[in-house]
């Protein structure tokens, strides 16, 4: 009743009210007139077709073929901070592995007193542990670093997704192979054509990595590396090899493709950085944004964003509406868990006039997200990984919204 009410006084604060003899409430509709679909009309649940909308979506040009290729998460349409399984942006370098669990086989081997290899149902008789975890592609926000380019946090900032996965701590499979003490670094590889490989410190591997077999309470998408992918919390999305194959203990990293030529930044010195593991802290306004414009004028408007760091929780989220000059301390709303999705809301009446929207997050360990100015101050822009900067988006008078750089 105190909503309803509410609802109606913020409604007639823009100058509308509902139309007398609204048909919508006067006359009785077809879902209220006929039977609905009964039980099992869709074995596999799908979402409302009026929601045909959100989708993952490519940008053709970005790559020569899909099978070395991303597309990305629809941030913009989704609210909380768990991406729907079948929302979370792919990114293959030679396409999805079809893999039967039942031929799915896990070899460590290296500096182990034990080699070993695991099927799918060993793997399922470790204590198995839940873990809230966003990933996000290196290159996430790649195409920003020397101005605004794709129009929508979908392509400026959708390589990142966050679920909750279930597996076996790496830790307990390499206590079960017996790492050496001149064991100081660990492979992970891929079985897909890309046989992807990257190296991890051997202190990573034993502080919270998890042999990952299911996302959001089901089993992983094949997309997503099933039967089984690594998960690498807080560090960048190539290290957390999908279809995961083998396991190496070794005494210094590889220098393999993905870690040499790739996935290293090139200062304006010349000089690349590399094992640039950690995705340091960032944050996008989700909506308003280019593929969500305001629709309903001016009066009451919900700014809502996301926020994450690699280092752990999100402690603060600012938001400014007039492109960095003031800023409000946003509302962060939903659990706050570390190296996951932190969820924000400003709440503003709008008086109609341009905004420029920003948000820079704070993490617990004190970090704060840079303008673009600063991060190219430090980096240079040969680079096209790790952009954590703050984003901008022009919301104009007709509610439409433009990527735009206020550095
Ligand atoms: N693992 C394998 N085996 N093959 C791959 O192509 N891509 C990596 C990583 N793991 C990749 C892989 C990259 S670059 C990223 S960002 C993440 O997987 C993407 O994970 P997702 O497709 O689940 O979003
Ligand atoms: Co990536």
């Amino acid at each position: 009743m105190t909503s309803a009410l509410a609802g109606g006084a913020a409604l007639a604060a823009t100058g509308r009210s509902w139309a007398e003899g609204d048909p919508l409430i006067t006359e009785i509709q077809d879902w209220n007139r006929y039977l609905g679909d009964g039980v099992d009309a869709a074995p596999y649940g799908m979402p409302s077709a009026f929601e045909a909308d959100v989708i993952r979506r490519d940008v053709p040009w970005l790559t020569a073929d899909p099978v070395s290729s991303v597309n990305f998460t629809p941030l913009h349409a989704l609210d909380g901070i768990i991406t729907p399984n079948g929302l979370c942006f792919e990114r293959h370098h030679a396409g999805t592995a079809l893999i039967d669990p039942a031929d799915y086989r896990l070899m460590i081997n290296g500096l182990v007193d034990t080699p070993l290899v695991f099927t799918m149902s060993d793997l399922k008789r470790f204590p198995r542990e839940n873990r809230v975890y966003f990933l996000e592609c290196a290159a996430n926000s790649g195409m920003e670093w020397r101005g605004s380019q794709l129009n929508g946090c979908q392509f400026t900032h959708g390589m990142v997704h966050c679920v909750m996965y279930t597996g076996v701590p790496l830790r307990t499979l390499l206590q079960e192979a017996g790492v050496r003490t001149s064991g100081k670094w660990l492979l992970a590889e891929g079985a897909d054509a890309s046989a992807m490989t990257r190296s991890i410190p051997l202190e990573k591997a034993l502080d919270d990595c998890l042999v990952a077999f299911a996302m959001n309470g089901e089993a992983l998408r094949p997309e997503q590396g099933y039967p089984v992918r690594l998960c690498v919390p807080g560090w960048e999305g190539n290290m957390w090899v999908k279809w995961l194959r083998r396991l190496e203990v070794g005494d210094k990293p590889w220098a393999q493709r993905e870690e040499t030529s790739k996935y290293t930044d090139l200062l304006e010195n010349g000089i690349a950085r590399r094992h640039t593991f950690l995705m340091d802290v960032k944050s996008v306004i989700t909506s308003p944004s280019p593929q969500a414009p305001v629709t309903h004028g001016k009066g009451p408007l919900v700014i809502t964003g996301l926020a994450w760091s690699g280092s752990g929780t999100i402690s603060r989220v600012d938001v400014s509406i007039d492109g960095g000059r003031n800023w409000k301390t946003a509302r962060l709303d939903g659990p706050s868990l570390p190296k996951a999705l932190h969820r924000f809301y400003l709440d503003i009446e709008w008086d109609g006039s341009e905004l420029l929207l920003q948000s820079r997050a704070m993490d617990e360990k004190g970090y704060i997200q840079p303008t673009k100015d600063e991060l190219r101050a430090a980096r240079g822009v040969n680079s096209i990984y790790h952009n954590n900067s703050i984003q901008t988006w022009q919301v104009r008078q007709d509610g439409e919204v433009e990527n735009v750089e206020v550095s």
